[in-house]
């Protein structure tokens, strides 16, 4: 079967609207910043694929070690009719889910939502190729803004994988949550994906690997501000840098200018001094009970939490009550 045509809640001018906001915000502010979403224009999201297959980046191998094991529980747990994923990208893990439903009968529909067109234009084709029994049904959405357009009826499993609720800043995290649990019927469930707290000298270099290719997806930022926004940022003069902040438990990724530097974006004027950094990721790595305490705050009963045999990488899965 074909994929359903994607389904559009961003347009793109509500797309280009985002980043300008985020872009005058971020770059007018003290300590310059700004939020992960931009990386994943076509070439970013390529470029995180490639990060998911270095020797390095453990989450992705280890999450998939856990919905390996355990997505026949899943599937019969939930009994879901609906499995909704939130910034699916390749959607290449939530293959062991759909493969676990299969067998054991009854969903019907799978909804990926993603930023990204491009992920989401190949994702979508390749599983409604590969599942033909499938309804799919790719929205092009941002999951801290539309969560309350979401499919309703039957029961909804939404799958937040990969880690990348670690990618919100705290306040972020407990308001999307909140909104999570406001666009969810009692007894629906989620599945959600966190890197654990560990010793940072493994954390580290999954975020700097020897190979480049995070430093290149880094730096991604910039081109899209560039070609966006026609901006004139000089990518190679930022340096990838990757920090471990041990009082907020998160790794920062940050693009650190290599001279002093003026930049022309909209009509901001842009001065970086030499070694200043812009911070453009964080990406928190959490502990079995903060993750319960955060889902019991917004409304969610913790049904299992797993981890890989390493302990490396812990999935949940939570029920609206
Ligand atoms: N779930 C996949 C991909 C993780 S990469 C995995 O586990 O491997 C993060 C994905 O989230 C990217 O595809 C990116 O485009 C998407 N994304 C980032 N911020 C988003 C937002 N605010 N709304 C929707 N999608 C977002
Ligand atoms: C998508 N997200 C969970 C990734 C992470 O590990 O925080 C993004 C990433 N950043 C650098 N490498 C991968």
């Amino acid at each position: 079967m074909t994929a359903d045509p994607l389904e559009i809640y961003l347009e793109a001018g509500d797309l280009e609207r985002g980043l300008r906001d985020d872009v005058r915000a971020g770059l007018s502010a003290g300590q310059k910043w700004l939020p992960p979403k931009w990386f994943y224009d076509a070439r970013g999201s390529e470029l995180f694929e490639e990060i998911t297959r270095l020797p390095e980046y453990y989450p992705t191998r280890a999450e998939r070690a856990v919905l390996a094991e355990r997505a026949p529980a899943i599937a019969a747990l939930t009994r879901a009719k609906t499995l909704i994923e939130l910034g699916s990208g390749s959607s290449e893990k939530t293959r062991l889910l759909l493969d676990a439903f299969a067998r054991h009968g009854g969903l019907g529909t799978f909804v990926p939502l993603d930023v990204s067109v491009s992920a989401l234009t190949s994702s979508t084709a390749q599983i409604a190729a590969d599942y033909p029994r499938l309804r799919v049904r790719g929205i092009v959405g941002d999951f801290t803004r539309q969560l309350d357009r979401l499919p309703t009826g039957g029961r909804r499993l939404v799958a937040f994988l990969g880690g990348t609720i670690g990618n919100l800043l705290p306040a972020e995290r407990s308001g999307f949550l909140t909104a999570m649990r406001g666009a969810l019927e009692v007894g629906d469930w989620l599945l959600l994906g966190t890197d654990l707290v560990k010793d940072p000298a493994v954390i580290v270099p999954a975020y700097d690997d020897a190979a480049g290719v995070t430093a290149e997806f880094n730096r991604n930022v910039l081109r899209v501000i560039n070609r966006e926004l026609g901006a004139d940022f000089d990518p190679e003069a930022f340096a990838h840098v990757a920090r471990w902040d041990p009082a907020h438990e998160w790794i920062e990724m940050r693009l650190r200018a290599t001279r002093s530097m003026r930049v022309r974006v909209l009509d901001l004027t842009v001065d970086f001094a030499a070694g200043e950094e812009l911070r453009t990721e964080v990406s928190a790595k959490f502990r079995p009970a903060g993750i319960a305490q955060e889902l019991a705050t917004a409304g969610f009963t913790t049904a299992e939490f797993w981890t890989d045999p390493d302990g490396l990488f812990g999935v949940t899965l939570a029920r609206a009550r």
